[in-house]
């Protein structure tokens, strides 16, 4: 009972899993973010919409240790956080997939999930232990991989964007972040990445989907939040919003706190 961090008054609704806080975030002249909020909490999928250069993959490398804000505060359950490296974010639970996946296309699959966290045994590469935990991996997503052992080069982009969602799930991650994980893919590809979501939420995850596809992300989202020109542009519920509404935030033809 006692050192729960969380301890808080009966009643008060949880800290969200993830928050920013007016986080900027400038290159130069070019205002990126520029006070941004965002909240996500476990089981929950929040699509981050918004034009291109509106600052949405800007907003993942924060969230994944890439880039440091210039000011604002990133929470975990309520709680500041530093994240001044990936591998500070690993350490949190939070595990992002980046727009250009970063897989290696002449190593395997168990490969690509181990790569720069291998199991040892006995000084060698516990090469059983990981083909053991791939397999267990990708069932999980229900993912449909042939064998474990085939190099990347010889699968579909559908079953890459697969291998680098499974590679997010070794080291139990807390909030997985999903730089435009359909962008590339076929309507059968997409739906099967679509699935993945689900099941990361039912996992028990957050999810930050960042999404050009307004189809993809009234799929599978629960919330979506718009960026517009780096800022808050509107935060929709996604069974209710209309279409036109959530168009409408991201192109600037409505402003912030606007409701579908
Ligand atoms: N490393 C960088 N150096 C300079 N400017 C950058 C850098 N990264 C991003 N920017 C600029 O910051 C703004 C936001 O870019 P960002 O990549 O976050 O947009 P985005 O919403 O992900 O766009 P897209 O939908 O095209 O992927 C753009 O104007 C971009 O040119
Ligand atoms: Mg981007």
């Amino acid at each position: 009972m006692s050192g729960d961090a969380q301890a808080r008054p009966a009643g008060q609704t949880p800290a969200p899993l993830l928050a920013l806080r007016q986080v900027s975030k400038s290159f130069g002249a070019v205002e990126a973010l520029v006070a941004v909020d965002l909240e996500v909490h476990a089981h929950e999928v929040v699509a981050l919409v918004g034009d291109n250069g509106a600052g949405k993959s800007t907003l993942a490398k924060v969230v994944a240790g890439v880039l440091t804000p210039d000011a604002g505060l990133v929470e975990l359950d309520g709680e500041t956080v530093q994240v001044p490296t990936p591998s500070a974010a690993h350490a949190l639970g939070i595990a992002t997939v980046f727009q250009d996946l970063a897989l290696c296309e002449n190593l395997d699959v168990t490969a690509n999930l181990f790569l720069g966290r291998e199991r040892m045994a006995g000084g060698l590469l516990a090469e059983g232990e990981m083909e053991t935990q791939t397999r267990a991996t990708l069932d999980a997503l229900n993912a449909r991989i042939p064998s474990v052992r085939t190099p990347l080069a010889q699968l579909s982009a559908g079953q890459r964007q697969s291998v680098a969602i499974a590679r997010t799930l070794i080291g139990s991650p807390r909030l997985v972040v999903l730089d435009e994980p359909t962008a590339a893919l076929s309507v059968v590809q997409t739906a099967e990445v679509l699935m993945h979501i689900e099941r990361l939420r039912d996992l028990g995850l957050g999810v930050v989907l960042i999404s050009h596809n307004m189809n993809d992300v009234r799929a599978v989202a629960d919330r979506i939040v718009v960026l517009r020109h780096g800022r808050n542009n509107g935060t929709f519920d996604a069974a209710s919003a209309s279409y036109e509404s959530i168009i409408a935030a991201i192109t600037g033809a409505s402003h912030a706190g606007a409701r579908g």
